[in-house]
């Protein structure tokens, strides 16, 4: 099968950009098996259906399809187009899309009398990628050890299972539940590969960051802490406010808040502290957001199931509103999907004309209860991938700062053109000096020193590994801790007693393969002549004069 592809240049005869790919490949188990016992054109609507409900699933985490093959599917997260979070996106898409085959395997049961089985292997490596062929007939295509090792994950799975390499792993380990599967030998391999059975996604699992079994106190930041605190201090004393937390991924958003709310549990432990996420891959997932807040004044994760949802639901709005919990419970049941009861659902008569009007009423029902009993802080983290809807509901919540003792804050990346960045717009006009807005910089050079003699609780780093962390991370905490973790992993540095030396290896170090998938999915959403400049530029060196890059890029004929 041939795909088109609307991103990439002319075809070449062979695919010659160099990235970081997670590759996935899918198949039904057994098919030949089952095909021999079933008419070819009931077992051609199951493998149709089949491929519908799995593309689904890839698509969902804005994969690439590159390739139908029989009963199996070749899926790419990572080119054309990259995503800081490629190999978490591969694995959800693999969970999703097993869950979405579970379900047709109980109907093809029941009317054919066999079960249904896919699995899943997914590997991340380097490959080279790029469009083949001709004008007629042209495939976007990767190629490299990393497809072949991925397709080999496959077939090594069980039936029904997501089985990824140690690769893959490594940049989800904090997010997922799985068991060690084990060394597995490759045909064509010299080395075994371990791999990695996934059972899911872990309860509240959200950020993959930080080092494992390494912290660093918070560096710096005094002020922008002072600040946020001074406006819990005002919610304190019962009055609203809302601010806003801006800047660059990894510069240090989340661990403001995560600290501020450390403090603030401290200073008022009746404080009700509300958190909602967005997902990298949520803009078109209506009201993720929302669904997120609601999920924790409930007290509830995402992976909780129906009846705990119910029960949660029906305890949460029992207890802000009494007798009349009804209504908040019926149109907030709505919203979170859950099957309600037939006199619940006859509450949802004529929703649809007005369904955001009735779910925002509903919270703010409740938020007005629990305001009596102490202060909210209720925070949505990363509003620049917040979907339109969650962004409409979410500004019609920012009215109740002029009511309640409630602070309202948002983090966002500087993407003014998300449907989120217009929350900060509207706060903007509507607040006006009741507005905070903080902006975080990158930290300074005394603070980066500061933050790696935490992370390495050591003196005596040399100091040529230390100018090189300080030099790549440029600033950014979270470039601070993957460097250091790239040192490590790479056997780059190494911890004998006390001190931490340097090994030979410190020399062939690059970009830590976490950074990489970041960078190139900010490089992959610039516009083409931009993303041009860039390689040209990346080619000439760190710092050059502007004119060097100019003349490279003039046509030729200006030369
Ligand atoms: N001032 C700091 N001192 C020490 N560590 C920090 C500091 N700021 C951030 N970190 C650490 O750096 C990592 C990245 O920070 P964080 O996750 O808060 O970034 P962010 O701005 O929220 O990024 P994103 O936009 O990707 O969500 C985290 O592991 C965090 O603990
Ligand atoms: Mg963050």
């Amino acid at each position: 099968m041939t795909i088109r592809n609307e991103t990439a240049a002319t075809p070449t005869a062979a695919p010659n950009e160099r990235r970081p790919l997670t590759v996935l490949f899918s198949d039904i188990v057994d098919s030949t098996a089952i095909a021999e016992r079933m008419d070819p054109e009931d077992w051609t609507a199951i493998v149709n259906e089949a491929f519908d409900r799995m593309s689904r699933a890839i698509r969902r985490y804005d994969g690439t399809i590159a390739r139908l093959m029989g009963d199996a599917i070749l899926a790419f997260f990572g080119a054309p187009v990259a995503h800081e979070d490629d190999p978490e996106r591969a694995i959800r898409a693999g969970l999703d899309l097993i869950a979405s085959i579970e379900t047709l395997s109980a109907r093809v049961q029941r009317e054919q009398g066999v079960p249904l089985r896919v699995r899943v292997g997914i590997n991340t490596g380097p490959v080279l990628v790029g469009t083949v062929g001709t004008a007629m007939a042209r495939e976007y295509t990767a190629m490299g050890d990393a497809v072949n090792v991925a397709a080999r994950m496959q077939s090594a799975a069980r039936p029904g299972t997501v089985l990824v390499t140690a690769a893959t792993y490594a940049f989800v380990a904090p997010i997922v539940d799985a068991s060690d599967a084990g060394a597995l030998e490759l045909k064509g391999k010299s080395e075994p590969v371990r791999a990695y059975e996934i059972a899911g996604i872990r309860a509240g699992g959200t950020s993959s960051r930080g080092l494992a079994g390494i912290q660093s106190p918070m560096v710096g930041r005094d002020e922008q802490l002072a600040r946020l605190r001074s406006l819990f201090t005002i919610v304190r004393a019962g009055r609203g406010r809302v601010a806003c937390v801006l800047g660059e991924p990894g510069i240090g958003k989340s661990r403001l808040l995560a600290e501020l709310r450390a403090d603030v549990m401290r200073d008022d432990a009746r404080t009700l502290w509300i958190q909602g996420h967005c997902l990298s891959y949520g803009q078109g997932m209506p009201y993720h957001l929302v669904l997120d807040v609601v999920r924790s004044l409930l007290g509830v994760t995402a992976s909780a199931s129906d009846a705990e949802l119910r029960a949660a639901l029906e305890r949460t709005t029992k207890d802000a509103l009494g007798e009349g919990w009804a209504d908040a419970y019926a149109y907030l049941g709505h919203l979170l999907s859950i099957t309600l009861e037939p006199e619940m659902a006859a509450r949802l008569a004529g929703l649809e004309m007005e369904a955001v009007k009735r779910y925002v009423a509903s919270i703010h029902q409740l938020l007005r209860a629990f305001s009596l009993r102490g202060p909210i802080v209720l925070v949505c983290e990363d509003l620049h991938w917040a979907d339109p809807s969650s962004a409409d509901a979410i500004g019609q919540l920012l009215p109740l700062a002029n009511e309640l003792p409630m602070l309202i804050i948002a983090t966002s990346r500087l993407d003014r053109g998300a449907p989120g960045w217009h929350l900060v717009v509207q706060a903007r006009d509507m607040f006006g000096d009741a507005f905070t807005e903080l902006s975080l910089s990158p930290l300074s050079g005394e603070e980066s020193r500061e933050l790696v003699a935490n992370l390495l609780a050591i003196e005596s780093l040399p100091a040529a590994v230390r100018d090189f962390i300080l030099d790549k991370a440029e600033g950014n905490p979270f470039f601070v801790e993957e460097v250091v973790r790239m040192l490590i992993s790479r056997g780059a540095i190494e911890r004998q007693g006390e001190r931490w030396v340097a090994t030979a290896k410190v020399d062939e170090v690059e970009i830590p393969d976490t950074l990489q998938g970041l960078l190139l999915a900010r490089i992959d959403r610039l516009p083409d002549d931009a993303r041009r400049a860039l390689r040209v530029a990346s080619v000439i060196g760190r710092q050059f004069p502007v004119s060097v890059l100019a003349q490279l890029l003039a046509p030729a004929a200006e030369r």
